[in-house]
């Protein structure tokens, strides 16, 4: 299988073989190594993104990919075609693979089920975003040496997160224990099964605390909690990123909503791996190029 819909179909096999791959390409100094020059990609967007699309684009001319980048609002789309025909027309034309970010859940499955070309998941609704839970990995086990064991405490907007939902599916499959911390209308109740609720207090005792942005765009009814309350409850602060142990690393998917989910100073803390985070997604996407290509 050359796609890459979801954490939660790989084998942790093939996780390690994806990290150690990230790796290889993480300590290549050589910038552009075109080994996928007579390859066509396609990054298909049809949800915004700065770090994901940048990302995925970086790697693809790292590898000598050529690259098209599609914008929903400057297509067709517009016009009310529908995104199988979108993707159809690109496969139609040529294209060897296809990166698609989506808004609503599970179309990349229907999509994935029609079309022949290999399509990468770039973030799909609430349900998964696999490459970003192979970055989130990356760094963790770049920090500590392995995954086995590790304890990760996940805080914020779980409900409405697929970077929750593919975190978890990878690391409980890699041995580490994955605690969630939310207030009442951010939970997912089907996720309980799977990792525990904690207080605060107790989430902050962990290897790794990873917040979440508070999606107010995915909130259909109000938010209960306003900013201040969130933060105060919720929030990352300097006082509690004070009380972390001095081994615990603070990561954040990211765009931040500084000082409210995370504090402004704890942002670029000396314990954040936020920016490092980032700059992990290039060799991830470059291994995850190559296993849909080669
Ligand atoms: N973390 C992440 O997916 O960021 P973007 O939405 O900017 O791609």
């Amino acid at each position: 299988e050359r796609s890459l819909l979801g954490m939660k179909e790989l084998e942790a096999s093939e996780i390690s073989q994806l990290l150690n791959r990230t790796a290889y390409w993480d300590n290549q100094s050589e910038k552009l190594t075109p080994v996928l020059r007579a390859h066509f990609v396609a990054n298909m967007f049809f949800e915004n993104s700065t770090r994901t699309r940048f990302s995925f684009e970086m790697a693809e001319k790292r590898l000598g990919v050529q690259v098209l980048n599609f914008t929903a609002a400057a297509s067709s789309v517009e016009k009310g075609e529908s995104i199988y025909d979108t993707v159809r027309t690109l496969e139609s034309m040529g294209i060897d693979a296809g990166v698609v970010r989506l808004k609503p859940a599970g179309v990349l499955q229907q999509l994935a089920e029609k079309v022949s070309i290999p399509l990468i998941n770039a973030g799909d609704g609430n349900n998964e975003h696999p490459t970003q839970a192979l970055l989130d990995l990356y760094t963790m086990r770049k920090q500590f040496g392995e995954l086995k064991g590790l304890k990760v405490s996940i805080i914020g907007d779980i409900m409405h997160s697929r970077v929750a939902r593919s975190n978890l599916w990878a690391l409980t499959k890699m041995g580490a224990s994955v605690q969630f911390c939310a207030p009442a209308n951010m939970q997912a109740p089907e996720l309980a099964a799977y990792a525990p609720y904690v207080s605060m207090e107790e989430a902050l005792k962990a290897d790794v605390v990873m917040m979440l942005r508070v999606q107010l765009e995915r909130h259909s009814s109000g938010i209960i909690l306003s900013a201040a309350e969130y933060r105060e409850h919720f929030g990352l602060t300097e006082e509690r990123a004070a009380k972390l142990d001095k081994g615990t690393i603070i990561m954040h998917p990211a765009p931040v909503n500084r000082n409210v989910e995370i504090d402004d100073a704890v942002v670029e803390s000396s314990q954040s791996r936020i920016f490092p985070q980032m700059a992990n997604g290039v060799p991830v996407r470059m291994a995850v190029m190559e296993r849909a290509l080669q």
